[in-house]
């Protein structure tokens, strides 16, 4: 039987690697050729079971590039196809949804989101280009196993974030453990599973529990260290503050999964700031020892 199969389609954060305007850090190692950085684009894994209907998590403003380059993803049949039969996001942020925009003309695709989710769309009337008759939007919620109907189920659970960064007002709560930001465990016909978290701000006692023992996890890599934005000289902002733990630190997640027995770790969602997307850095190496994987676009895990 055909088994659970996940391709990294977009390895980094929000702003991509290297980020358009960003001629410092990491970034512009890129812009000067360094051979020891490579390029990603922003935040998106696929699935499937049979290699023909695949679900994509998280629709990044990259999609059309990232459908470009992944030849699973090109239309095969008829004068319109696509084998994205239906998209997952996770939470509201612009790298996981304005590839939305892009997946528009009119082809039928399942929507999941939770409601938190899918009112953040319903408030952005551009949305409104995906067509309700064309598109069916399905609320999710934290309870029960969902199937795509294409041979992986899902379910989904509350993660540690925050509001998307375009609809702050004042100071946000960070950390809630809500249906705003979720992470998913997909099923594969022969019961294998992977879960997909590309954003926590921290690995709270319930999440742990269900971290343990995993085949794989794709987690949140946003950042090295909680304060690299401001080292770096390009934010003002802190890990925590966007919701996102570090790799390192006692609170990080490198110490966090230490004796959690997951079998294969890899962090996703890498930000342009992050070293360990210098090959050769001694925080790479780090991470490595540490039994992580670092994605690349491209990247494929069979479970
Ligand atoms: C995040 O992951 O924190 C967001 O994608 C940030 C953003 O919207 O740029
Ligand atoms: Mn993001």
């Amino acid at each position: 039987m055909d088994r659970l199969r996940i391709v990294v389609i977009g390895a980094a954060a929000g702003g991509g690697f290297p980020q358009w305007n960003c001629g410092k850090g990491v970034s512009i190692r890129f812009w000067r050729g360094d051979d020891n950085v490579t390029a990603r684009t922003q935040s998106s894994i696929i699935a499937s079971v049979d290699g023909e209907q695949w679900l994509l998590l998280n629709a990044s403003p990259d999609i059309r590039h990232q459908i470009m380059s992944t030849p699973v993803l090109h239309p095969r049949q008829g004068e319109r196809h696509s084998p994205i039969s239906a998209v997952l996001v996770t939470n509201g942020d612009i790298d996981h949804i304005a590839g939305l925009l892009t997946l528009r003309e009119r082809q039928p695709f399942t929507l999941f989101a939770t409601s938190a989710v899918h009112d953040v769309l319903a408030r952005n009337a551009i949305f409104d280009a995906l067509d309700r008759s064309t598109v069916e939007r399905r609320t999710l919620t934290l309870e029960g196993v969902f199937e795509t109907g294409f041979g992986i189920g899902f379910e989904i659970f509350p993660v540690p974030g925050k509001v998307p960064l375009f609809m702050e007002e004042g100071e946000p709560e960070i950390g809630a453990e809500t249906e705003t930001t979720v992470g998913v465990r997909l099923f594969g016909p022969s019961g294998e599973s992977a879960f997909y978290v590309p954003g926590c701000a921290r690995l709270s006692p319930a999440l742990r529990n269900r971290l343990a023992n995993a085949e794989v996890v794709l987690f949140d890599g946003t950042l090295w260290a909680d304060d690299e934005m401001l080292t770096a000289g390009v934010g003002q902002k802190t890990g925590q503050r966007m919701g996102h733990m570090s790799m390192v630190g006692p609170d990080g997640s490198i110490a966090a999964f230490r004796d959690l027995n997951v079998r294969r770790k890899i962090f996703v969602h890498i930000n342009n700031t992050n070293p360990v997307l210098i090959e050769n850095s001694a925080e790479r190496r780090q991470a490595v020892a540490a039994g992580w994987e670092i994605a690349e676009d491209g990247m494929e895990v069979r479970l």
